[in-house]
């Protein structure tokens, strides 16, 4: 069996370990959605990942609002981000773009219209906006027309990742935005073609999917998913029957690689409620035979031996990449990890502050 700090290929991506970057949405971005010189900086520190997903990063001025979160559906993006990319690339690192619509979890003041969403809801809590914290917003069902529109937006913010250098994407279906709101139970309430059963609960994952392979192909291509569990606010009465399936259509739509958030009873996650629902990931494996990656709460010791006992074949650490940026040389050399500060993980108005001043073991 492999170990963590052995080479493996996410479709055409080439990696030298398999410590994987979570995406980490920072908002270190203006508010055009244009990445700054300083998220260069953040990035090549971590370049020592085998592979680096960005923080998650808009398809739409709908579906982005989080305040100075980044974008790829504008020129101005696409060349904001190519110093990033170059920038990693250099160091001899591969970076993925994550693509996020956002659904029910914006506001209006952001985005400029009401959020969408399968069905009309309103997540829990709140959400930081330019004037201040807000409640959110009830949600507007998608018609059809739009559907199309907004799948056509993926396989175009895809096209657009490519040409700002990125070695791939990864299709944000996680964490309740909008592809996760169409796959569970909890906020789809759909009777058309998108909504019942599970079949239709997976349409707009398999056109989005299907959309940006032929895109891109699929050796560039991976998706996120978190199957059990709730967070922000959505939830599945019976996720196996909705994430076993998904990943088994996502093996047939040929993607390079799958990564799974995965929530547990002791889940320390900020957004996720603790949860009984038991993890897929086994079940998941039997059914998708590519790159499987692993998340959430991964200490130095359990990563090694999730891979070292091929339960999964690489792990993604997000908030010890936070306060790690050597983090394999860590690993490797079995040094103490530094703690992250919750209080300085967003926010331009921070800018180095918990961003790119975290020192190496060596520094
Ligand atoms: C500050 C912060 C920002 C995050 N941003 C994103 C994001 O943009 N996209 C995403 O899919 N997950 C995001 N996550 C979730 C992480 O990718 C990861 O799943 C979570 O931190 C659990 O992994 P960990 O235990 O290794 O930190 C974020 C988490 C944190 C702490």
């Amino acid at each position: 069996m492999p170990t963590l700090f052995d080479p493996i290929s996410f479709g055409s991506i080439h990696a030298k370990n398999r410590v994987v970057m979570a995406p980490l949405t920072r908002a270190r971005a203006g508010q055009d959605g244009v990445p700054t010189p300083i998220m260069a900086e953040y990035y090549t520190q971590r370049s020592n990942a085998g592979l680096i997903i960005s923080e998650a990063t808009g398809i739409s001025r709908q579906g982005l609002g989080w305040i100075n979160a980044p974008g790829i559906w504008t020129k101005e993006q696409i060349e904001g981000w190519k110093p990033v990319t170059q920038a990693v690339h250099a160091q001899g690192g591969k970076i993925v773009c994550q693509l996020w619509h956002m659904g029910r979890l914006v506001h209006s003041s952001v985005t400029g219209e009401q959020p969408v969403a399968p069905s009309p809801s309103t997540a829990p809590g709140g959400i930081h906006t330019y004037d201040g914290k807000k409640p959110y917003e009830e949600s507007r069902a998608l018609n059809v027309e739009e559907i199309q529109v907004i799948v056509e937006q993926y396989a175009q913010a895809a096209r657009n990742a490519m040409e700002a250098g990125f070695d791939g994407v990864q299709i944000h279906a996680a964490n309740g935005y909008l592809i996760d709101t169409f796959l569970r139970d909890g906020t789809n309430y759909r009777s058309d073609d998108y909504g019942g059963t599970v079949e239709n609960r997976l349409r707009l994952l398999r056109e989005v999917t299907e959309s940006v392979v032929k895109a891109i192909g699929g050796e560039h291509v991976g998706v996120r998913l978190s199957p059990n569990g709730e967070v922000q606010g959505v939830i599945d009465s019976k996720p196996e029957t909705v994430f076993v399936p998904a990943a088994k259509m996502l093996q047939e739509l040929g993607i390079a690689w799958l990564e799974l958030r995965e929530s547990s009873p002791e889940s320390t996650f900020a957004f996720d409620k603790p949860t009984e629902q038991p993890k897929l990931s086994p079940e998941i494996r039997k059914v998708f035979q590519r790159p499987l990656v692993l998340n959430q709460d991964y200490t130095a010791e359990e990563a090694k031996a999730a891979v070292s006992e091929g339960k999964a074949d690489a792990i993604s650490f997000g908030r010890r990449y936070i306060s790690n940026p050597d983090l394999v040389h860590r690993l490797e050399n079995d040094l103490p990890l530094q703690d992250d500060d919750m209080g300085t993980w967003y926010g331009a108005h921070l800018g180095a502050k918990g961003y790119t001043d975290y020192p190496t073991a060596t520094s």
